[in-house]
């Protein structure tokens, strides 16, 4: 028997990278999954590579309006929705006396408030179906601690983590299982941004933040998309059915806690 077999996952920010891995990762374990992101020509490519266990669909998670109706949809065609990966996010990076409002705003708006209400929007479907569900929040490192030039993100991080206790804390007499994975550096289209700004703010050859980032992990490389994939599935089953609001590190060893 497979883990996830017939279940039902929304994830979001499923057009690439991380996302994408657990998407497959899920549908390998015997689920559904909802490819949301707002680029829905990548998560149309997606949904097909992947084949017919897979669904593309148009999402925003800063709009209400495009949050409510991707739940619903997705609810709509795949019968129903048993697990949410809270995925998408944005990366910026400025020192201090840089940041503006408008980039804190853009930031804010995706990793904070449209996980929040991605979940708040699941989790009633949830009630009201009943039968509980699972909820995953991607934290990160940048969370656990600030960084010298990362201080939205990592503050967005920390608020995804606080996130996960309150709604875990709120959901479970519901039968609904609120947790959170902390990656650490994962390669990727995600870190050739980062990797970009750092050049830019470092004045580092494009590439070089990558090479030290790794090297300093102590399991001696960058995280992998399919090093996730394994907590990703577990959170999500029904071994870990007592596991409330918690925030798993998956690092390679970055930080302890
Ligand atoms: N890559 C890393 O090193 C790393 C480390 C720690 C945590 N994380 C977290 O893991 C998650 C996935 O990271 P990744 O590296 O795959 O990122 P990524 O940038 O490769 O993918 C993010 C996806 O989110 C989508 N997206 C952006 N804005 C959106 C919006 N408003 N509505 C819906 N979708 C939107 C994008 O189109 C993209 O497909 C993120 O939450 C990230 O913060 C990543």
């Amino acid at each position: 028997m497979k883990r996830l077999q017939d279940k039902c996952a929304l994830i979001t920010g499923a057009a690439r990278g991380i996302g994408l891995a657990f998407a497959k990762a899920y549908v390998d374990e015997g689920a559904k999954v909802a490819i949301a992101d707002i680029n829905i020509a990548a998560a149309q490519a997606a949904a097909a590579e992947i084949g017919p266990a897979a669904i593309a669909v148009e999402l925003d998670v800063t709009r209400q309006d495009s949050v409510d109706t991707a739940v619903a949809d997705t609810a709509d065609r795949l019968g129903r929705i048993d697990i949410l990966i809270n995925n998408a996010a944005l990366f910026t990076a400025a020192p201090i006396t840089e940041i503006t409002r408008e980039d804190y705003d853009r930031v804010f708006a995706v990793n904070v408030a449209g996980t929040l209400f991605t979940l708040q929007a699941v989790a009633r479907h949830m009630i009201t179906r009943g039968g509980g569900g699972k909820i995953i929040n991607m934290a990160s490192q940048a969370g656990r601690r600030g960084e010298s030039l990362v201080a939205v993100y990592c503050a967005t991080k920390a608020a995804v983590i606080s996130l996960t206790q309150s709604a875990g804390l709120n959901l479970i007499a519901h039968g609904i299982n609120v947790n959170a994975i902390a990656p650490g550096v994962v390669d990727g289209e995600h870190w050739d941004g980062v990797d970009a700004l750092f050049a830019k703010y470092e004045g580092k050859a494009p590439g070089q933040k990558k090479k030290e980032v790794g090297a300093a992990v102590p399991y001696g490389r960058m995280g992998r998309a399919g090093d996730l994939t394994g907590m990703a599935i577990f959170l999500a089953s029904k071994e870990a059915d007592y596991i409330v609001a918690q925030t798993y590190n998956v690092d390679g060893g970055n930080w302890m806690s």
